[in-house]
């Protein structure tokens, strides 16, 4: 582990850290290629710091809505994903982290887009603060994107595991995705072997992507902390 030492620490906000590692992600885009974004708070700072750079690189392929617009605001070129065939490297955040770079995504409903664009990239580099980090992935309530017509089956389907599922809700209605599914979220569930998990749910008809980046992990994990950005790998 690296350690980056800030002077400034012990007042530094959850936001202050996320535009720390927003901004330290900026040493692993390589010039004159196309860069993976994903979603959410923690990108946000990323995609804001890339404009800084964004006329050394030739674009982005982006895993949401909210991300691209905020890309092309900047005036960062996007590129639908199957305009490329291989991405050098891929930048989001995690709702957990787990010592072996193992993530609980979805949070912001961006995880199937998400898993599209991490598999297409050579390196997945997350960005979190010291609040996501945990031992073993489940405390977060897991997103898992589904097909609307099999929410009360894969519910059904998670509670016999012993999980709690609750419809994720927008204004009120059921929170419709970026791909036109719903997203359901898991508490109380033991996910002591991630890569087995992920693999069990997605065998589960209807189930679109389950919120458990195991094959998709990341290999670099950079960490907004009180004493600096630590870079774990
Ligand atoms: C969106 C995600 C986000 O990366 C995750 O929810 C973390 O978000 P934030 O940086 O806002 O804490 O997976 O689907």
């Amino acid at each position: 582990m690296t350690s980056t030492p800030n002077p400034t620490a012990a007042v530094l906000s959850q936001d202050d850290l996320k535009t720390l590692v927003g901004q330290a992600a900026l040493k692993y885009v390589v010039p004159g290629e196309i860069v993976g974004v994903g979603t959410g708070s923690t990108v946000n700072k990323f995609i804001d710091a890339l404009a800084s750079m964004k006329d050394q690189i030739t674009g982005a392929v982006s895993s949401s809505v909210a991300s691209t617009e905020r890309l092309q605001a900047l005036g960062i070129t996007v590129f639908d994903c199957n305009e490329v065939t291989e991405l050098s490297v891929y930048i989001d955040g995690a709702d957990e982290v787990d010592p072996n770079g193992y993530l609980i995504k979805g949070g912001g409903a961006a995880l199937t887009r998400e898993k599209i664009v991490a598999a297409e990239s050579r390196r997945f580099v997350c960005i979190a603060d010291e609040s996501k980090l945990v031992q073993n992935l489940g405390k977060f309530p897991l997103p898992v994107e589904v097909i609307p017509m099999a929410v009360n089956r894969i519910t059904r389907q998670f509670q016999a595991m012993g999980g709690t599922v609750v419809l994720r809700l927008k204004d009120g209605a059921p929170l419709v995705t970026d791909n036109g599914q719903h997203i359901l979220d898991v508490t109380g569930l033991q996910i002591s072997d991630p890569l087995a998990f992920e693999s069990q749910v997605n065998q589960w008809p209807g189930v679109v992507t389950v919120g458990v980046f195991a094959f998709q992990k990341a290999q670099v994990c950079l960490v907004g902390t009180a004493s600096g950005v630590k870079t774990l790998t």
